[in-house]
């Protein structure tokens, strides 16, 4: 997803912002750029490509300016190339602009801009937005601020722009509707940033701009309206994430860091909320509402992606230990399909980013149709946890690596959590609750035993990186991580990979069975073990080439398979915090081998903020 940056103040800005870029990095993209404002006017860099091209095309040089924007670009309307990346200026080159977002009437804007003499250098909608403001500058004579929100007020769809002026070097204008953007308060120098990577090693203090509302910042101060031109008076916030946080801690990608960092980001997300001394579960986020979710007729989960397969997890986890009706929805599918919400229902959106674009969406639809709408998010302030009526924050830190993992294990034992608390004293004794917490808290510890075997999944994947396609099977609660560990395979590594219940596999995947498709199963010794042994079995009839994770010490399936991994045993409500992982660490090995761009595969965003 587009990354935007940007600086007024009194340090030299052309750093700061291509360093700012890269830790946007992560966010995913295929071109980047810069505006300076200095002395000698607006000078604009923008390359395809990578940050560095951009700094090789800046030279040694740097620019005098004080005052800039940056922007990287995910391609939405127009292939990556120079033309197309951002910054954008107007015809006069006095102002540019960079945005994310989607400009939904791009189309009639562009025709009517046109007709009045307008030319367009790129194949943008970001384009037609700056030349509609200059045009509204021209047609009104108002300064730029001004054009800036009656332009904003003529287009449909979503945006986050930072905008600066050659004429105006004391000017930085910010404006979101459905894209993120944060304000960075300094003493004497302000920041723009996506989110709060490019912000977090210069300043903690953050304001959070809301849907509808600009920011006009000014070295001596700033002053956020909404773009009805309502002045606002905006709560300043304290950033928790650290700046060694978002940094890499010496491991040589984000997703290898994140999948280590797991034992700590699930002690974190208990911390203050697991009581086993008296056997209790406190989710503050939840405490207003709870009694309205333990009376709730259905609850309705909806998410995307990694966040969809945790929450499939969690149906499972609610059902049983609650025996409350789930449905598990994705939010694409969710917001179009006009679906029948009853004031009794829940709606329970998980998202890591609290961006995603299809999950905002669910919620507006769930608030908008008067239920309950709650999140599980990890990024505190997001839009989705900031819309949402109450929700659970997973305290799991920042997550960079595209690919979803400590959220993944996250989400699950928030989901967990809630299950046993909306199961306390009704549907499971305090024994039962008592036992279930002690099974808890011992996860980050085998988790741990799990990390250990780190060089035995590199090993296998050096066995079984070639191959073209594999299939994921799982029964129950590991059905939903079968899901997960193909598409970590392929989002990672570019291989095909399918997941599925196992039992589904004869009703069309075993014809795919072949030595040269690997076969991973998810087989625990727990109540579809037996089932699932059936389902190897009939895998390795047909020369298939199965690996299996079961439990330690368990030698019943060598036979059957060409690998066995054996991991610490759990309660089966809590195995897709431990099966995940060899996953996870076998997907991630593969796609390192393949010489894949792991923290940023081609085509993925960290958080997709557009539909
Ligand atoms: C998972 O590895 C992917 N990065 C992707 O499927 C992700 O889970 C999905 O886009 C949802 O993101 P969110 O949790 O931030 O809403």
């Amino acid at each position: 997803m587009c990354g935007i940056v940007g600086y007024i103040g009194t340090q030299s800005v052309e750093a700061l912002l291509t360093t700012g870029l890269h830790r946007l990095e992560y966010r995913g993209y295929d071109s980047a750029g810069v505006a300076i404002v200095s002395e000698n006017g607006l000078h604009i860099q923008k390359k395809e490509g990578k940050v560095d091209a951009l700094e090789s095309a800046l030279g040694s040089s740097a620019l005098d300016g004080t005052l800039g924007i940056g922007h990287t670009r995910w391609a939405t309307h127009g292939p990556p190339s120079d033309a197309n990346a951002h910054p954008h200026a107007n015809a006069t080159s006095d102002f540019a602009l960079v945005h994310n977002g989607i400009i939904e009437n791009y189309g009639a804007i562009r025709d009517r801009l046109k007709q009045k003499g307008y030319t367009f250098q790129s194949q943008t909608d970001t384009e037609a937005l700056v030349h509609l403001i200059d045009d509204v500058r021209k047609e009104t004579g108002l300064p730029l601020e001004e054009a800036v929100r009656q332009a904003l007020t003529q287009v449909v769809g979503t945006y986050g722009i930072a905008l600066v002026s050659a004429d105006d070097p004391d000017l930085l204008i910010a404006a979101r509707k459905g894209s993120p953007l944060i304000l960075g308060i300094g003493d004497g120098e302000y920041f723009i940033g996506s989110d709060a990577a490019p912000l977090i090693e210069h300043t903690r203090q953050v304001v959070y701009l809301n849907d509808g509302e600009m920011a006009v910042l000014r070295r001596a101060g700033y002053e956020v309206k909404t773009i009805d031109n309502v002045t606002l008076e905006k709560e300043v916030h304290e950033l928790e994430w650290s700046l060694g946080e978002i940094e890499k801690g010496g491991y040589e990608h984000f997703m290898l860091k994140e999948i280590m960092e797991q034992p700590t980001a699930l002690e974190d997300c208990m911390r203050g909320r697991v009581d086993l001394d008296d056997n209790t579960i406190v989710l503050g986020g939840l405490h207003d509402v709870m009694d309205q979710l333990r009376s709730a007729e259905r609850i309705i989960i909806c998410a995307c992606g990694t966040s969809w397969h945790s929450g499939l997890v969690g149906e499972y986890l609610i059902e049983h230990f609650a025996r409350i009706p789930v449905e598990v929805e994705y939010a694409s599918e969710f917001r179009y399909r006009k679906p029948i919400l009853n004031e009794n229902d829940v709606v329970l959106v998980i998202s890591q980013s609290g961006e995603t674009a299809d999950t905002l969406a669910a919620v507006r639809e769930a608030k908008q149709a008067g239920v309950l709408c709650l999140g599980i998010c990890n990024v505190v302030g997001s839009t989705i946890a900031r819309e949402t009526d109450a929700g659970v924050y997973l305290h799991a830190g920042p997550e960079i690596g595209v690919a979803s993992t400590k959220a993944f294990t996250a989400q699950v034992l928030v989901l967990a959590m809630i299950a046993l608390k909306l199961a306390e004293g009704r549907t499971l004794s305090r024994a039962e609750l008592a036992h279930s917490l002690q099974a808890l808290a011992a996860v980050p510890d085998k988790v741990r035993q799990v990390l250990n075997m780190n060089d035995e999944l590199r090993e296998m994947a050096n066995v079984y990186r070639y191959a073209s396609n594999f299939l994921y099977l799982g029964r129950g609660y590991n059905f939903p991580v079968a899901l997960e560990g193909a598409l970590k395979l392929k989002e990672i590594s570019y291989i095909h990979a399918e997941g599925y219940p196992a039992a589904e596999m004869k009703h069309g995947p075993i014809a795919l069975i072949d030595r040269f498709m690997p076969v991973v199963f998810m087989a625990m010794k727990d109540s579809t073990y037996d089932k699932v042994v059936s389902n190897i079995e009939e895998v390795a009839a047909r020369e298939g080439c199965v690996i299996a994770i079961t439990d330690e010490g368990n030698g019943e399936l060598d036979e059957l398979c060409e690998y066995v991994l054996r991991i610490p045993e759990t309660e089966e409500f809590l195995a897709p915090l431990l099966t995940v992982v060899p996953l996870q660490l076998l997907s991630y090995h593969i796609a390192v081998m393949r010489g894949c761009d792991v923290d940023q595969p081609r085509n993925l965003a960290k958080s997709v903020t557009v539909e």
